[in-house]
């Protein structure tokens, strides 16, 4: 067996653990990997309240399993009601750390997002005050743009405008799937950062669409260009601290997947440190989302060592459905120790 690889126990800082009977699985699979994560609001009903992200958390919480900690970290979903005082309270909760603008249609449970960034001023006013980061979905809606370019232009429409007028609002522009991306973030200000997934990492559209179209590699914003692809590769490996971690790990049954019209959304919460590992094969850049965030760095540490696994075929997923892992049936390189268990020989 190869030497482990140590490092201190990371956070991911964009995660959807969904509700119900199915947190056992997700928050099962990232507390075994993580210490903290930024929780996305877009339940079915989404997140709009502190009060509902309080008894969200709850839920979270009861999931944890025994021996393991974890902290959730809340994020309200901006919608154009959202008030003033709800930032507030927001703001005032030491659990809720961020909000979530989506713009309207963009993605899973998106229709009560933004229609109109310029409409939310007040609002992200109010969040400066608290320090609060905006997360930001960064796609354009507008059906005459071609969906690769989304993002694209979403930088040129309203991110551009956005950090121009507030360039003192913290804005994490999230899952960053292009070089456009990656180039904008790189010559923007400290309070300008971006999250990258392990999907976006590994894969091209070659992934999704070459030989069939794959529907487990389906995500938004969709897989890009091999040149994309490297340019996040060097961004996540550059050590620049405005780039860190987030899987993005986002669950569908099987059936809503596998469909004619499937959900967007990988689910790689499972393996997330074994699959950045691949890509790093070094540390992964953990203390990156922390100071961002301005929350303390992590002291445990976790370790994984060079030695495959089989990724299953699929989790259970609440009481009577199946979830298909990210590389599901296939061998991955790198296992975390707590799971040496499953180590196939
Ligand atoms: O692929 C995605 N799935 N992208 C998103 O933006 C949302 C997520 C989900 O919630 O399913
Ligand atoms: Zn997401």
């Amino acid at each position: 067996m190869s030497q482990p690889l140590t490092m201190i126990r990371p956070d991911d800082w964009h995660l959807h653990l969904r509700d119900g009977p199915v947190l056992t699985t997700t928050v099962g699979h990232s507390a075994k990997q993580f210490a903290r994560a930024i929780i996305m609001p877009n339940l079915k009903k989404p997140v709009t309240t502190t009060e509902l992200a309080m008894a969200y958390r709850d839920r979270i919480l009861a999931a944890i399993p025994d021996g393991l900690a974890f902290s959730p970290l809340m994020t309200l979903y901006l919608t154009d009601d959202t008030s003033i005082e709800e930032i507030k309270r927001a703001g005032n909760s030491k659990h809720i750390v961020a909000l979530k603008l989506y713009p309207a249609g963009a993605t899973t449970n998106s229709s009560s997002g933004v229609s109109d960034i310029e409409c939310t001023y007040s609002i992200l006013e109010e969040m400066i005050e608290f320090n609060m980061p905006l997360l930001i979905h960064g796609e354009v809606t507008d059906p005459s743009i071609d969906i690769f370019d989304r993002e694209k232009i979403f930088i040129e429409r309203h991110l551009e405008p956005l950090t121009r007028r507030y360039p003192e609002l913290k804005i994490v522009l999230e899952h960053i799937t292009t070089h456009d991306a990656v180039a904008y973030v790189e010559e923007g200000n400290s309070t300008l950062a971006a999250t990258i997934t392990p999907h976006h990492l590994l894969l091209n559209r070659n992934a999704m669409l070459v030989g069939g179209i794959h529907p487990h590699h389906y995500c938004l914003p969709v897989l890009k260009r091999e040149r994309h692809r490297q340019a996040l590769v060097k961004a996540a490996t550059g050590g620049n601290p405005r780039f860190f971690l987030g899987t993005d790990s986002a669950p569908h049954e099987i059936a809503s997947k596998e469909s004619g019209c499937g959900c967007a959304g990988i689910y790689s919460a499972h393996a997330a440190l074994e699959l950045y590992t691949e890509i790093f094969e070094a540390a992964v850049a953990s203390f990156h989302g922390a100071d961002f965030y301005g929350l303390p760095r992590n002291k445990e540490t976790i370790s994984l060592v060079k030695r495959p696994w089989v990724s299953p075929e699929s989790y259970q997923f609440g009481e009577e459905g199946t979830v298909r892992p990210f590389r599901a049936g296939e061998a991955l390189d790198w296992t975390l120790y707590a799971n040496l268990h499953r180590t196939i020989q």
